[in-house]
């Protein structure tokens, strides 16, 4: 039987492979995208959802969510983060891991009326069935409607959030771009008492995505499986400039690892049941702090350690055939 999931994007590069493998993977029941600020601001998150939507041929609704954060830059700015750095190529041109906008065609059917946190609280307060959550940008959306309607955690199966790092860090020494984002949101999110399950860096950045599974991908020769490759390609260049990983020409993809989560649970390793708090200031400001300790109280959060990138590339690419 499928799984009923709301995907919450800042589109952006891999959210736009996660959008693309939870339509296309038979175990995924794709509810709804809601957007959120992030990678780029809200108009061109939203809008490269709706492209990505059009590539896919797909009529799930998207719903546009929050365009700014809970607390931060409200009252001063703060350390500006480097996880969506600009690379080089051999030729000098600079290169950056999000586009502004997808070079597809603009979209032509529009977002829903309804903002992303009031869908969030109408559809939980009437669902039938749990439905599980996955947050792959800022938790900004979600954090909101739990302020406004608590209850709405009764109908939430898991959360299966993108974010935080415990070895490894992208937007500041001690901070995950999206937590670092939007950290008081995480904190609420994180203290919600719904299950829990965090795909950090750690675990994105050993399941990565080669070379080789973009060849793959290109192989399959639809729109959807090239736009993909096409992504990788850019992503693998990124991440041998700025942030490179344990094997040489990969990336980290990081979000589509969530949605490989609930095909297969597998693909996550060394998966702790702990407690997981956010940092909200100083140097530290949205660090997932992890207590690894044997006697702890207030476990919320199953968090990865390790991915599988085997697993992960297959689910991915078999998608697409
Ligand atoms: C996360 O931040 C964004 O840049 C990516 O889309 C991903 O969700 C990785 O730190
Ligand atoms: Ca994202």
């Amino acid at each position: 039987m499928s799984r009923k999931v709301i995907l919450d994007v800042d589109t952006g590069s891999d959210d736009a492979c996660a959008v693309m493998l939870a339509y296309l993977h038979k175990d995924i029941d794709l509810v709804a995208v809601c957007t959120v600020k992030g990678n780029q601001p809200l108009p061109y998150t939203t809008e490269n959802t709706l492209r990505i939507r059009e590539l896919l041929h797909a009529d799930f609704p998207v719903y546009k969510g929050c365009s700014g954060s809970l607390v931060k830059n409200v009252v001063y700015p703060r350390i500006p983060p480097t996880a969506n750095a600009d690379a080089y190529d051999e030729e000098g041109n600079k290169i950056h891991i999000h586009q502004e906008l997808f070079d597809l065609p603009a979209s032509v059917r529009k977002e829903e009326d309804m903002n992303a946190v009031n869908f969030y609280i109408d559809y939980l307060m009437n669902a039938k069935e749990k439905v599980t959550i996955v947050p792959v940008g800022p938790l900004t959306n979600l954090a909101v409607a739990l302020v406004i309607e608590p209850r709405i955690v009764e109908n939430i199966e898991e959360i299966v959030i993108m974010g935080g790092g415990w070895n490894i860090t992208n937007a500041t020494l001690a901070a995950e771009f999206n937590i670092y984002d939007d950290p008081e949101a995480a904190q609420r999110v994180l203290h919600c008492g719904a299950r829990i399950t965090m795909v950090p860096l750690d675990a994105t950045h050993t399941a990565y995505i080669s070379q080789d599974d973009a060849n793959e991908l290109r192989k399959i020769g639809t729109p959807a499986s090239l736009f993909a490759a096409d992504l990788i390609d850019l992503r693998i260049k990124v991440h041998d400039y700025a942030q490179p990983l344990e094997v040489e020409h990969t990336c980290a993809l990081h979000d589509p690892l969530c949605i490989a989560y609930l095909i297969d649970p597998q693909v996550l390793q060394d998966v702790k049941f702990c407690n997981v708090e956010v940092s909200l200031g100083g140097l530290t400001e949205g660090q997932t702090c992890v207590d690894q300790r044997a006697i702890q109280e207030n476990r919320n959060v199953h968090f990865a350690f390790r991915g599988d990138h085997e697993r992960f590339a297959k689910i991915f690419i078999d998608a697409f055939r």
